[in-house]
């Protein structure tokens, strides 16, 4: 069935792997932008940094400061002589005792109330002042420890934000500098890729395969590296503080690397199949969005309907295959999360009850582990974004590769075509290197000659004037234009004198104005306007609601084909060429216009050179000469009245339209 067209396009292979040479290319256009690189990297490594800090300072605010249990023993005036407090300066000195771990208990007795500091044998009484100097060494420090942390916390505050900044300005203009690239790269690719590429394909690259990039370069290329860095360090902070507690942390680390080598081979064939079949919803809505009127006119709706609920319930199942993937994941670490909890509190708990584990350890411990699972998830989840990455720059890359130019090797003479001769010598033209469509051409036309081509629809007519300015190579033959090869010509100035009303007329988005100028700055609207005087249409563009200024939207959908042409024809002969081709420039104007038009062209035809291409033979009898092409070959030529003579296949074709028409 012919309507199975494959929607898959070249999505199949997309969902390439880490790929060193696309990471090499990619750091090319990273190069331009190196330091704001490196700023978003310091800024991420001291934001690492500083969050990895923050348990550490916890830590010590609670085994240091905060905990009730003394290692060493008070000194007071009334103890021992170890001990001293030096109540004047508000300061205890703190000696290592011998005698093990005091406790401070709160104690009253008859005539006050204090502390009591004890170690089960001995004890010491420590009036509320006693205390009081005891707590304030403790508040100070923690005073100090908290201006840190704020000091931390700003800080953390503002290199994320310097981050964030620095990687998506540099994200943003790599991303720029692609689509620049790459549109640039577009307008001097041949005709034959675009006769190979459907323009959704090509869309895609400019836009949504950029913006795959755009959130590599901005989200997960640092968060990642990010992630890397707090990985390492959070094992590096678990180990400085407990070495004990890191071993039995680490027991959950095979488990949680096997769930994410897992996660990965899964998420992959996910990705890949999400990937292929979205692709085949937006070639099929491109498609359709553009035919919508051959469908409605055909009734096709409902088949249509099928069709496409039959492409999206693939898509869906696809994304819910994905979502599965991730639906496991997520909860799976989560598991081996609290696992790990677990296990560091079940073995932790011996140790704190012991005494050889303080609370603040196991406090910045637990820290630690939560710390270490967002990284872990994160690397995972990110991994989509590198894959959506890598495929789509090789995309980029591929559709960059493309060779630009017309297929040809150029001269480059910095000439300009003055005479407008043109003179085709054994001219052979296959478009797929197979079909011949032009099978030996020769002729000349001499300067400022009104010739015309006539042949039955697929003659190769078309062709002739693709080749003549050099749209597509030939495979044979030579094509002169004043006695000079088309392509040893500066392709600029050989298109410059050359002027064609194509078959196709393509309006862009604009005013009628700028569509006549064709957006050229050195050609001024009196030029245009008077241009369009010339051809006579201006009194047709006059019509439209604004006249000049009326504007046309996206591929001129509100225009008439015939007020296309118009608009094309005044286009054509305002940049003033030596060679003027008109393919069936006139096709969809009515008679009374057309014979106006006509007259027109006898003006424009008087210093320049005029290739008319037509079917209808009426328009083109004036001509000095007419050729007449049959299966892409020349096998008439001469004027109406020796055609007409010959009796061959101009006077079979005038014969039957005359018939027709009469
Ligand atoms: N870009 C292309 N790639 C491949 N084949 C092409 C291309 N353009 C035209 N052809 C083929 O070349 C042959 C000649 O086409 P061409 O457009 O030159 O015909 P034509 O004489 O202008 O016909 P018409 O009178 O219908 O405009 C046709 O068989 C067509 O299928
Ligand atoms: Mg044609």
């Amino acid at each position: 069935m012919a309507e199975k067209k494959d929607y898959r396009l070249e999505s199949e292979t997309a969902g390439s792997q880490f790929d060193l040479e696309i990471f090499k290319r990619l750091w090319k256009y990273v190069k331009p932008y190196k330091l704001l690189f490196i700023f978003s990297l310091v800024f991420l490594g001291l934001a690492t940094l500083f969050q990895l800090s923050i348990p550490f300072f916890t830590k010590t605010a609670i085994d240091n400061y905060m905990s009730q249990d003394y290692k060493y023993i008070v000194s007071s005036s009334q103890m021992d002589n170890a001990i001293k407090i030096d109540a004047e300066n508000q300061q205890i000195w703190i000696q290592k005792s011998e005698e093990g771990q005091f406790q401070l208990m709160f104690q009253k007795t008859e005539n006050e109330t204090g502390f009591n500091l004890t170690n089960g044998e001995k004890s010491y009484y420590l009036s509320p002042e006693d205390m009081e100097i005891l707590r304030k060494s403790d508040i100070n420090s923690l005073n100090t420890l908290v201006i840190m942390l704020i000091f931390v916390m700003v800080g953390n505050f503002f290199c994320t934000f310097g981050q964030v900044i620095t990687s998506n300005l540099m994200g943003q203009k790599v991303i720029l500098d692609i689509r620049d690239q790459l549109f640039r790269h577009l307008l001097r690719l041949p005709m034959k890729f675009y006769d190979q590429n459907p323009t959704g394909r090509i869309v895609t690259r400019v836009t949504n395969d950029t913006e795959n990039l755009n959130e590599f370069f901005t989200s997960a290329i640092t968060s990642l590296i990010k992630d890397v860095l707090m990985l390492a360090g959070i094992i590096v902070f678990m180990f400085i503080i407990s070495p004990k507690l890191t071993g039995y942390a680490m027991i959950i680390v095979p488990f949680i690397v096997l769930a994410t080598v897992l996660f990965r081979i899964f998420a992959r064939k996910a990705f890949r199949k999400v990937r292929t079949r979205l692709a085949r919803i937006n070639a099929f809505m491109a498609e359709h969005i553009s035919g919508m009127s051959v469908i409605q006119l055909f009734n096709r709706e409902r088949a249509k309907q099928t069709e496409f609920s039959d492409i999206n319930q693939s898509y869906y199942k696809s994304t819910m295959q994905q979502l599965m993937v991730f639906a496991i994941f997520r909860p799976t670490m989560d598991l081996l999360f609290y696992l790990g909890m677990t296990t560091v509190i079940w073995f932790a708990a011996a140790d704190l009850l012991s005494g050889t584990l303080t609370f603040g350890i196991l406090y910045a411990f637990i820290n630690y582990i939560d710390m270490l699972f967002q990284p872990l998830r994160d690397i995972s989840e990110k991994f989509n974004i590198v894959q959506n990455a890598f495929a789509s720059s090789e995309k980029i890359f591929n559709l960059m590769d493309e060779k630009e130019g017309i297929g040809v090797e150029t001269k480059n003479i910095s000439k300009s075509v003055t005479k407008g001769e043109v003179k085709f010598e054994d001219v052979k033209l296959s478009y797929d290197g197979e079909k011949q469509v032009l099978k030996g051409i020769s002729f000349d036309v001499k300067p400022e000659e009104e010739i015309a081509i006539v042949g039955e629809t697929g003659a190769g007519k078309t062709s002739m004037m693709n080749i003549l300015t050099a749209l597509y190579p030939i495979q044979g033959g030579k094509i002169k234009i004043d006695d000079v090869s088309i392509y040893d010509y500066q392709l600029e100035l050989l298109r410059k004198g050359i002027a064609v009303v194509l078959q196709d007329v393509f309006l862009f988005a604009g005013s009628v104005l700028d569509n006549i100028k064709l957006f050229n700055e050195d050609i001024s609207d009196e030029q245009a306007i008077e241009a369009a005087k010339y051809v006579h249409v201006d009194h047709l563009i006059n019509k439209f609601e604004n006249g000049f200024d009326t504007n046309i939207t996206e591929r001129a959908t509100t225009l008439s084909a015939g007020e296309r042409q118009l608009i094309a024809l005044a286009r054509a002969v305002v940049s003033d060429p030596k060679i003027l081709v008109l393919d069936e420039a006139t096709s969809n104007i009515d008679p009374v216009t057309e014979a106006l038009i006509q007259d027109a062209m006898k003006k424009v035809s008087c210093n320049r050179t005029v290739i008319t291409i037509a079917h209808r033979l009426s328009t083109i009898r004036s001509a000095d000469r007419i050729l007449v092409l049959h299966k892409g070959k020349l096998i008439e030529q001469g004027s109406h009245e020796e055609l007409m003579k010959l009796d061959g296949v101009y006077k079979q074709l005038y014969r039957l339209q005359y018939d027709l028409s009469a």
